[in-house]
């Protein structure tokens, strides 16, 4: 299969793309480099440098390649920086994507599996987290995800157009690819960096929530994982499966605290921790059902301990 892969130089992107050639495709990704790395790219695939907000250069490179399907990661990704410059995430995560889409869609390409996020939900009613429970995203980032998701709902109406909206809970751990962000604001590489000394300690944002210790849970999914998902996904889109939008997820949520102490022990390190204030757009809880990954997909977490993905993560030589 010839699949183009918009972000393939991002961190879930780039293990994708990895999976991709491993099992034979041929994979051309399109990614900007404004936060992805060049050297994140298998030598194996094509990279072309540009931008997905160019319809007419996306719609060149699908039809040159003769691509079959599209993984579109490319995105902004944190949710603080949406709550603070929206316009920002709006251009990137819905004007460009509908420019791409548009692009791929005068090609002649029908399918596309989409990164969307668990921050379609804003704060749950109900854990775990059904595809069908209703939305209210707590971001702008939530919300640009959903309007991507809205917009992928409308081609599979009017058009010959199938995808798949893969809504990421919370991605982690590596594979021989580290996990990279500039800036880093995750909580795990962030607490493996006070592991390693990099910094003095972890903020946690928040022990007032509504949660058992008072911070946040999360549903925390290895990116190894994730990228068989897309994978499965493609081949449901090639075997004729209709649109649809499916959690990934393990189903268990740690808090902060938990993960926290779960790094102090896979690591063997004193992390020390400060609570700070609550950061605008989180939700307290996310965990997701992952019954319909499992049915529609048969995929299911491999990965589900959370200390495994912590040891994934943690280089030794840092401490
Ligand atoms: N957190 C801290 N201190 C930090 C960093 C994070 O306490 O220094 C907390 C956050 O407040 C949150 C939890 O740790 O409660 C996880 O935060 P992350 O930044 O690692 O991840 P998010 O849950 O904010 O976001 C991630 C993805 C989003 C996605 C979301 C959906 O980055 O793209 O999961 O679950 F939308």
């Amino acid at each position: 299969m010839n699949v183009l892969v918009t972000g393939g130089a991002g961190y879930i992107g780039s293990v994708t793309v990895d999976r991709l050639i491993a099992r034979g495709d041929t994979v051309t990704v399109l990614d900007n480099l404004s936060h992805g790395f060049r050297d994140a790219v298998n030598s194996s695939a094509e990279l072309i440098v540009g931008d997905i907000g160019d319809t007419d250069a996306v719609r060149e490179v699908a039809t040159s390649r003769a691509i079959d399907a599209v993984i579109h990661f490319a995105g902004l990704i944190s949710v603080a920086e949406s709550v603070a410059n929206p316009a920002l995430y709006m251009k990137n995560n819905v004007e460009h994507s509908i420019r791409m889409l548009e692009g791929i869609r005068l090609s002649g390409v029908g399918q596309l599996v989409f990164s969307s996020s668990a921050a379609v939900y804003g704060v749950p009613h109900e854990v775990p987290i059904a595809e069908d429970h209703p939305k209210a995203p707590s971001s702008p980032y939530g919300w640009t995800k959903l309007a991507f998701e809205q917009i992928l709902g409308s081609y599979a109406h009017a058009y010959d157009f199938a995808s798949v909206s893969l809504r990421y809970f919370n991605a982690c751990g590596s594979t021989d690819r580290v996990e990279r962000h500039i800036p880093e604001t995750h909580l795990i590489p962030l607490i493996l960096e006070v592991a390693a000394k990099k910094r003095d300690h972890i903020k946690v944002f928040g022990d007032d929530y509504d949660t058992p210790d008072g911070t946040c849970v999360r549903d925390y999914v290895h990116v190894s994982d994730l990228a068989e998902a897309h994978l499965a996904a493609l081949d449901y889109l090639a075997e004729g499966g209709a649109t649809t939008a499916i959690n990934l997820g393990t189903g268990s949520g740690y808090s902060v605290h938990e993960v926290i102490t779960a790094a102090r022990e896979a690591t063997g390190h004193d992390i020390p921790s400060l609570i700070d204030s609550r950061r605008a757009g989180d939700p307290n809880t996310l965990v997701a059902s992952a019954e319909r990954a499992h049915e529609v997909l048969n995929w299911k977490a491999e990965t589900v301990d959370l200390a495994d993905m912590i040891t994934s993560a943690w280089d030794p030589t840092n401490g």
